[in-house]
């Protein structure tokens, strides 16, 4: 039977890792045979949110643009992954109510570790107040305290991170559990030592 859609919807502050493990899970679920799309806040913003800027009408506009996308794909037995920062709860929760399974993913990450990495040079620029309104620094973020998963990207590896989102997936029934590997390490090895011994290799 084909699998049922859902949304997974990432929400943290820029620059907390939530493209990283979003590429990371959409790789892994492809490998399980799964149909996946992804959507963006850095990429929709060149196209379907082109021309939006950062009030909160803005982003408001953005993050609805973006749920009604994800559900429709999601009822059509997709995965969508989005990836925004969505900073404020109402509208989170607004998309949230117009999907049937909805998984929110909170990148939890101290404004000190993203000043430190600031791997887009944002932060230092919105912190000597070159950019005004940036979010987490002269702009609210209002943190869930209700998500499905909440990953501390500052003390964890992406694959612990990773780890935790997927077992979450698989205990829900929402993903197909990994693929079971054709042969255990120690077969894989008797097997090279017997080709070995018959000058195969
Ligand atoms: S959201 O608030 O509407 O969800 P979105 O995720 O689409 O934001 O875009 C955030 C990205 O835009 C950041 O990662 C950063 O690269 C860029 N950006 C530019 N200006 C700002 C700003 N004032 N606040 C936050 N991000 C900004």
């Amino acid at each position: 039977m084909a699998n049922k859609g859902f949304t997974i919807w990432f929400t943290g502050l820029s620059g907390s890792g939530k493209t990283t493990l979003a590429k990371k899970i959409e790789r892994e679920l492809l490998t399980r045979g799964l149909g996946v799309e992804m959507l963006d806040g850095d990429v929709v913003r060149t196209n379907l949110s082109k021309g939006l800027g950062f009030s909160k009408e803005d982003r408001d506009t953005n993050i609805r643009r973006i749920g009604f996308v994800a559900n429709l794909l999601a009822r059509n037995g997709a995965v969508c992954i989005c990836a925004a920062i969505s900073p404020y709860k109402d509208i989170r929760d607004e998309v949230r109510h117009l999907h049937q399974d909805f998984v929110e993913i909170y990148t939890e990450c101290s404004l000190d570790a993203l000043t430190e990495r600031d791997t887009k040079g944002l932060y230092k620029k919105a912190l000597a107040g070159e950019i005004t309104g940036f979010t987490g620094v002269d702009d609210p973020y209002e943190a869930p305290e209700d998500a499905e998963i909440t990953v501390n990207t500052e003390t964890e590896s992406i694959d612990q991170s990773l780890d935790t989102i997927m077992a979450h997936l698989e205990s829900k029934g929402l993903v197909p559990p990994a693929p079971q590997q054709d042969m255990s390490a120690d077969e894989e090895t008797a097997i090279l030592a017997k080709l070995k011994t018959l000058n195969f290799v």
